[in-house]
């Protein structure tokens, strides 16, 4: 008998619906594969209008669930060999749609599984994949590989594009700036990754599958980009509190707050960054062997408490 697969996934724009095709394109006759959408009731469209798009953030933040609708009952009904989970980040966290399903009780399905995460994302995505471990612990989701697909431009010009792509829906290059988003040929070539997983399925060594998809390439991790991380997850937690005070999504009480975050990011990125940029290199010369230590520690699946 064929082994199962459920791949589910939240997606926006369809990137990463097109990353988790390739990832499965050359294993689709060797399994029974469903790809199972994570839908919120009230979608988010794209372009973004720019005051929804930085409301959404301490919600995010702070994992406050939106309505998702429910997976439907033949696929709570059906047993999986195997879920590939594919997710991305918002605002250093997992996307809301994602958070929001993994507390409802349809996460559930992920219980007792081996689960695969996929996430195509913009280059931050350790506390997510942290909180997401946090996630999967509560559920009793095993978490036996994880594969991470990134805009790999220099990191200004990745915010450039992913805000052309956001406020205006454009994602191919433009001007001087290359197209937005993990690049199509990183997709393309995300393919490789199926006959691994596949064989470590078949043959029962989901174990070892993590440490074969890492010498593949599945992970590519900067030390200094953990120190830049690190800092916004501060600042927007502190973010998310501060607006919050003044009431839920949408509400006209906080607006102003929203509006301050807005212009306050917009300064951090095209003013502070290169500056943080430079005391993160300092940092990193400084701290070398510790952030060694923690990029092994990302690219890996165990969780230990506190690392943000
Ligand atoms: C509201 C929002 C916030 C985002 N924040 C981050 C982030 O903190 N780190 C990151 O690497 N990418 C970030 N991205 C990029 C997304 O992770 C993702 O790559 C992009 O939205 C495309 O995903 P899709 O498949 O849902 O369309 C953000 C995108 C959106 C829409």
């Amino acid at each position: 008998m064929k082994p199962r697969i459920l791949v589910l996934y939240y997606t926006q724009s369809g990137q990463l619906r097109d990353i988790l095709n390739s990832i499965t394109s050359d294993i689709r006759d060797k399994a029974d594969i469903d790809f199972v959408p994570l839908t919120p009731v009230v979608p988010y469209t794209l372009p973004w209008k720019a005051s929804k798009f930085f409301d959404t953030m301490p919600e995010t933040v702070q994992h406050i669930p939106i309505a998702m609708n429910p997976l439907p009952e033949s696929i709570k009904a059906q047993h999986y060999d195997l879920v590939i989970f594919g997710h991305q980040t918002w605002f250093l966290n997992p996307s809301l749609p994602i958070s929001s399903f993994l507390q409802s009780e349809d996460a559930q399905i992920l219980k007792g599984k081996p689960v695969i995460t996929v996430n195509g994302c913009r280059n931050m995505w350790l506390h997510s994949q942290e909180k997401l471990k946090e996630y999967f612990l509560k559920i009793g989701a095993n978490l036996v590989g994880n594969i991470v697909l990134t805009d790999t431009n220099p990191n200004i010009i990745s915010v450039l594009t992913v805000i052309r792509w956001s406020f205006k829906g454009k994602k191919e290059a433009s001007g001087l700036l290359p197209a937005a988003g993990v690049q199509d040929n990183d997709i393309r070539r995300a393919s490789r990754f199926g006959m691994p997983i596949f064989r470590h399925l078949a043959e029962n060594k989901l174990g070892s599958l993590h440490k074969e998809l890492l010498l593949m390439g599945a992970i590519h991790l900067k030390p200094g980009l953990i120190i830049l991380e690190r800092r916004g997850v501060t600042n927007f937690r502190k973010w998310a509190k501060y607006i919050r005070e003044k009431g839920g999504p949408g509400a006209p009480e906080r607006q102003g707050r929203v509006t301050f975050f807005k212009r306050l990011l917009i300064v951090a990125i095209f003013i502070l960054t290169p500056i943080s940029s430079l005391t993160a290199f300092i940092q990193l010369q400084l701290q070398r062997r510790s952030l060694l230590n923690d990029v092994e520690y990302f690219k890996g699946l165990d969780y230990t408490e506190g690392k943000f």
